[in-house]
Order: structure tokens, then sequence, then C-alpha cells
């Protein structure tokens, strides 16, 4: 059976589209196979070309019962749902069908004001700061602030994901043939995180240091026969 990752959150703009995306890319890159799930009903779907992971349009009720039922006949597949903001019954009935939940912030009072909430709401799920600041004097200011307000959930915090301009290529209808370096190795760190946590076996990845490198593995051909299975939704598939 697929294990499903749901990503929700009561608050827009902390990062779910471009956390569900990089999960899925990093998933791709080592070499696992994925779907990420729309359900946000003010979005557009994006194209699959170039993308080592499938993409599901899910902003239905109905459509989202049979993308999940499909992705969960799928072996050894991954399902990343992306959820909407400010929907809490959305969110409770993706809670209720994900193996592990992810909750994204900011390092603003309104996003870790939300997101207290939520871990409230969610006793299974975990946090992780996203957008996180790089510079040394932010950061050290970001982290004080996560100790004072959320020391209290410190078992429940992930690594946080750094900002990243390039994260929004992602979220491009059709993402370019090549994807910085910095992207590919902040997708890998992201789906490692995520396989540790669902106890899925693999190979700690490498960090790439060149971007030729990373353009080359874009063009491996790994979504045609990835699209094939899901289509069929043939559970024989590995
Ligand atoms: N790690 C990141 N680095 C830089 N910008 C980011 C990052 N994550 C999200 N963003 C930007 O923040 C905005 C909101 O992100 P999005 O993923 O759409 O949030 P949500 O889906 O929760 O509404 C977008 O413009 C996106 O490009
Ligand atoms: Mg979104």
């Amino acid at each position: 059976m697929a294990e499903i990752v749901c990503i929700i959150g009561n608050k827009g703009g902390t990062g779910k589209t471009t956390l569900s995306h990089m999960l899925c890319q990093g998933m791709g890159l080592l070499g696992q196979r994925s779907v990420c799930v729309l359900t946000d009903t003010h979005r557009e779907p994006l194209s699959p070309d170039g993308r080592r992971y499938l993409v599901a349009d899910a902003r239905t009720r109905e459509a989202l019962g049979k993308v999940v039922d499909k992705i969960r006949a799928l072996q050894g597949w991954l399902g990343v749902i992306d959820g909407g903001g400010n929907r809490s019954e959305m969110d409770r009935k993706l809670y209720g069908l994900a193996n592990l939940v992810l909750l994204p912030f900011r390092d603003s009072h309104e996003d870790i004001r939300t997101v207290i909430q939520d871990l409230e709401t969610f006793p299974r799920a975990w946090a992780i700061p996203s957008q996180w600041p790089t510079n040394p004097w932010q950061q050290e200011a970001a982290e004080k602030t996560i100790r004072e307000q959320l020391g209290k959930y410190a078992d429940r915090l992930l690594p946080p994901i750094n900002t990243l301009s390039a994260s929004k290529l992602l979220l491009q209808t059709n993402i370019p043939d090549k994807l910085p370096t910095p992207l590919g190795n902040a997708c890998r760190a992201l789906a490692y995180q995520v396989l540790d946590m669902l106890e899925v076996a693999c190979e700690a990845p490498e960090e790439e240091v060149e971007d030729e490198a990373a353009g080359e593995k874009m063009n491996e051909a790994a979504a045609p026969s990835a699209a094939e299975a899901f289509d069929s939704a043939s559970p024989t598939r590995h």
C-alpha cells in the first residue's frame, strides 16, 4: 500500500504547495515514485512535463476520493496531498487519511499562532519551519522565537526549509529543463527526511555540486512508466 503525506494548516501562504512539490521532486531524485495531489480550488493543475513525479487534480470531493483510492493501490508509491489553507473541515479529512502530516509555518507571529492551534488540533502532525531566513542574524532571531513560543512542541518540530527563490520554479505551469542544484539538494534532503519518518529504507542522498549533473538527471526518463502505472492504477507495479 502507498503512503500518504498531507501538507495542511489553517493559514495560506505558509508554503504548503511549494513543500508538496519539493517533496515530490525530491522523491523522484531519490528514485521513489510519487504523486502531488492538488486540492486547492483556487489553483490550476500544473503540467507533469519534466517533473520527476505525477500531478493529480483532486479539487472536488469525489475526485479526491478516487485519487486517494488509486494511490493507495500502488505499492511503494507516495501520495503527497497539498491542502488548501483556511479549510478546517478539509484539513480534518486529510489528517484522517494521512500516514504523515506536515504543518508548514513561517517566521511570523501570525503563522506561529496558527501552527500552535493546528498542533493542538492534530496531535500526530509535525510542524516544519518554511521560507526560513538564511541570514545568520535573522536565523538566530527566528530560532529564539521558536524556542520561546514553540518550546512545548520541540519534539514535533522538523528541521527548517530555507528560503530558496528557485523553489518557485516548481510552481510554474511548466518547469525549466534544468533546475538549479541548490533546489535539487533541498528537495532531496526533504524527501530523505520524510522517508526516514515513514520508515522507508533509502540510501542517504549525496549533495550535487554541479548544475550540469542535476540537469542531466532531470532528463532521465522515469515519468512515462510512472504515468502509465498511475493511469491503470496497477497494483503490481513497484
Ligand atoms: N522555501 C521557500 N523559499 C522562497 N519562497 C517560498 C518558499 N516556500 C514558499 N515560497 C513562496 O511563498 C509564497 C506562498 O507559498 P505557497 O507554497 O503557495 O504557500 P501555500 O500553498 O501555503 O499558500 C509563494 O510565492 C512561494 O513561491
Ligand atoms: Mg497552496
